[in-house]
């Protein structure tokens, strides 16, 4: 390892002494690798009703456990941790370079072309409110009803056109094609889901990039649900920002990416007011930097971004086992619970479409609340219940004039922490809930619903600090 002297812009943003960046072999190519990444408690076992058991993790779409590699190059990291362009010792000038390795190496996971921004923010949802804040005055935001809250809700009541949830993909396009035309203004932006994060389903993100284009539109991606599972490529699919989050990337350090063209971003106002952001500051007024430090005021989360990197990498170099395992998980979970009488599969476009591993479901005649305190306290399985924030595609999907049905959903996701006997015990569950009803009494309290007797999660487990 050696270290050089560096011209890189991002050093020197408190007006220190400028960061060399430290030369290293981060960013060489590492073939594919044939196995299963492993996961931070992968062992883990979880008191139920009946004893302890395995926890069957089905709740990826939530957050995902960090990888076995995150957290080496977090525990790695942290023996030279220093502050990032605010220092001249060696541990701070080794901190900054890894933080600018982890921009590239977060750089080539997105397909980021030559001139685009990385920044990295807190969470998707900080992603979208950051661009919302920059986007040139006026832009007028198109988004669908199908959308997650931090995808639907930061333009601004007055600048976005909601669209209806569709039912198809060719009436998505109609839709937005429609709206487009009918919508002219000198700035434009799509947002759209790469993959629901409720039923799952694959948006073809290159239909829908050369559409909005076609009208001089920009397109921006919400991976937050696909970053984990397939790859992203904002020059593949000619789409112009992407954004997502290291907690459902295997990197639960509180960071975020939002990537893409770098004009607007240049342009607009930054989005942390403080130290890192600025390139002068004087009684006479303060000059802002441009590129990634103009909104990421304050000292950076380097620690999060080095994880962050972590799972970029590690997730690239096992992509085919990676699909493989959930792909299989996928088709067995959906099979199973298909096979259950009552229950039924959430769905946008229909049974067929292409979908990553998160799978909506209700079943007859129990609330989805109950079912999914079911599965944890006498199965030992982990899934999310209710509207995963995307109420307006939840109320459309669950429609029921008669009032009949859940108006919420349980939602089982897989991700490297799911098994093939978690997925089974999950329909074996359903299935026997469906049968024969729960093992134990439950009563529906005002904070929901409540075992009769002892709760056999309720023990006393060490603070881990
Ligand atoms: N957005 C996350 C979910 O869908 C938290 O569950």
């Amino acid at each position: 390892m050696s270290v050089l002297p560096s011209t890189h812009p991002a050093a020197s943003l408190c007006g220190g002494s400028p960061a060399p960046v430290v030369r290293t072999r981060a960013l060489h190519v590492v073939p594919e690798a044939r196995t299963l990444p492993s996961v931070v408690g992968a062992g883990l076992r979880v008191p139920t009703l009946h004893g302890e058991t395995a926890y069957a993790n089905l709740d990826h779409a939530a957050s995902t456990p960090a990888l076995e590699t995150v957290k080496a190059a977090v525990d790695r990291a942290l023996e030279t941790y220093s502050s990032v362009h605010r220092g001249a010792g060696f541990a701070s000038r080794l901190t900054s370079a890894w933080y600018e390795q982890a921009r590239a190496e977060v750089a080539a996971f997105v397909g980021a072309r030559e001139g685009d921004a990385v920044i990295f923010t807190r969470t998707t949802t900080d992603s979208w409110a950051l661009l919302s804040k920059a986007l040139p005055s006026r832009t007028t935001v198109f988004v669908f009803g199908t959308e997650h809250h931090s995808t639907l809700l930061p333009w601004g009541r007055f600048r976005t056109v909601r669209l209806p949830v569709p039912q198809t993909v060719e009436d998505a396009h109609a839709l937005l094609e429609e709206a487009l035309a009918d919508h002219p203004s000198r700035h434009r932006l799509v947002v759209v889901a790469a993959a629901s994060n409720v039923t799952g389903e694959v948006w073809p993100i290159e239909r829908f990039a050369t559409l909005a284009h076609e009208h001089g539109a920009r397109i921006a991606v919400d991976a937050a649900q696909l970053s984990a599972h397939r790859p992203i490529d904002l020059a593949a699919w000619d789409a112009d920002y992407v954004a997502f989050s290291g907690h459902k990337t295997y990197a639960p350090y509180g960071v975020g990416v939002l990537a893409g063209r770098s004009d607007w971003l240049d342009a607009g106002n930054p989005y942390l007011l403080g130290g890192g952001a600025t390139r002068s500051v004087t009684e006479d007024g303060t000059t802002w930097a441009t590129g990634p430090a103009r909104h990421e005021g304050g000292s950076p989360n380097v620690i999060g971004a080095i994880a962050l990197a972590a799972a970029c990498s590690t997730i690239s170099r096992h992509r085919e086992a990676i699909e493989e395992h959930e792909t299989r998980l996928l088709e067995r979970l959906r099979a199973g619970l298909e096979g259950v009488a009552g229950v039924e599969v959430l769905s946008i476009f229909g049974d067929d479409s292409d979908r990553v591993g998160v799978v909506a479901f209700t079943i007859d005649g129990w609330d989805s609340s109950l079912v999914s305190q079911v599965l944890s306290v006498e199965h030992g399985i982990g899934v999310r219940d209710g509207k995963f924030c995307a109420h307006l595609l939840i109320d459309e999907l669950l429609e029921d004039p008669w009032g009949e049905r859940s108006s919420t959903a349980v939602r089982a996701s897989i991700g490297l922490g799911s098994t093939l006997e978690g997925v089974e015990r999950l329909v074996a569950a359903v299935a026997t809930l469906v049968e024969h009803g729960t093992d134990a009494d439950w009563t529906l309290t005002e904070s929901g619903w409540a075992l009769e007797g002892t709760d056999p999660r309720d023990v006393e487990v060490e603070r881990p600090w």
